[in-house]
């Protein structure tokens, strides 16, 4: 018998916030995920299709879903949650880029947090509204939490799809490819070719500079690309199934190391700031950064990548 233990809460239940609680519903790991939004019945009838869901797929997680109010009517579901996952917020419609959603998506942040900080004072929050890096500052201000009970995700993400197009390319399973972006989740994103392999050997000696090249651009445009195909929203299905496997990491106190948006101290030259960098995940969030050997250009881009979030975060405080 699988045994279960914890809550854990998704904020939003847009695409989103939605196929997050459905994959952690499924790993069958909780005893219970909550999912609220502020949309009168949403997530209340969301969480009663995926329990209903439960004698097909065979899983025994209890799903909750509750509205939430202006003034933080039903915040109270949150207690006894162990984490929370934060995808309350506008996603991007074509041609914006994640840093216009900045105003609108603060304010709902910071709204959400001062909420959960009431009910849920001792959860690790995963934040994945966009703007990712300054959400996640903001985040952290807000709640007043120790930095490594904050996290953002975006780094599994665009490692993922960064190893997708790899695999697309070569013709070889997604199994066989490793790679790595750390830096913002924007323009200043920093894939890291120089740690990507397949089947272990380099992939620079599998791809030419060019190609690798395109292959980055098209990573670091990868939401976009996808925004501009759908037009009336952005991506979930990778999101989540990265959002997802955080939180597992975090319930079972895993240390499995992951790109995440993390508090960096120190590591790679940098300081006092949020951004995508390798860390361990255990059952108190951050556990530590992990930091790696980078090429000079590598870490000069990760450096840039810092600045640049560094500047917008203290923009943010103020929204
Ligand atoms: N509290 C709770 N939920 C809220 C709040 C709030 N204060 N404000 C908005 N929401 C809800 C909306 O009602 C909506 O159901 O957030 C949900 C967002 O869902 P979608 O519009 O489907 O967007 P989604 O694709 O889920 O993206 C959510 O993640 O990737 C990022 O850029 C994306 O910031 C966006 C977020």
């Amino acid at each position: 018998m699988t045994s279960r233990n914890g809550k854990v809460a998704v904020i939003g239940a847009g695409f989103y916030g939605s196929t997050t609680a459905q994959r952690l519903a499924e790993y069958d790991i909780f005893d219970e995920v909550v999912l609220t939004d502020i949309i009168e019945g949403r997530p209340e009838g969301l969480a009663l299709d995926m329990n209903q869901s439960r004698p097909i797929e065979g899983f025994e997680t209890k799903v909750t879903g509750q509205t939430t109010g202006p003034a933080g009517e039903g915040y109270e579901v949150l207690a006894g949650s162990g984490i929370v996952i934060i995808t309350a917020g506008l996603p991007r419609k074509p041609g914006m880029s994640r840093m216009d959603l900045i105003e609108t998506n603060a304010k709902i942040v910071r709204n959400v947090v001062e909420n959960v900080v009431k009910y849920a004072p001792d959860a690790v929050l995963i934040v994945v509204s966009n703007p990712l890096d300054e959400m996640t500052a903001l985040a952290a201000k807000v709640s007043g939490f120790p930095s490594g009970r904050v996290l953002g995700q975006a780094g599994m993400l665009d490692t993922a799809r960064f190893s997708y197009f790899v695999a697309e390319k070569l013709g070889v399973p997604v199994g066989s490819v490793q790679t790595l972006t750390l830096g913002s989740h924007g323009d200043t994103m920093v894939p890291v070719p120089s740690a990507c392999t397949v089947d272990s050997k380099p992939l620079y000696g599998l791809l030419d500079a060019a190609e690798v090249e395109q292959l980055v651009t098209r990573t670091r445009g990868g939401g976009g690309e996808i925004v501009g195909l759908l037009k009336t929203g952005s991506a979930y299905y990778a999101p989540s199934a990265a959002a997802a496997r955080m939180a597992r990491a975090v319930a079972s106190d895993s240390g499995a190391v992951m790109p995440v948006c993390a508090w960096v101290d120190g590591q790679y030259g940098i300081s006092g700031v949020y951004l995508g960098v390798e860390a361990e995940i255990g059952a108190g969030g951050v556990r530590r950064v992990v930091e790696r050997e980078l090429t000079p250009s590598e870490l000069a881009d990760l450096r840039t990548a810092a600045e640049a979030v560094r500047a917008k975060q203290s923009d943010v405080a103020s929204l």
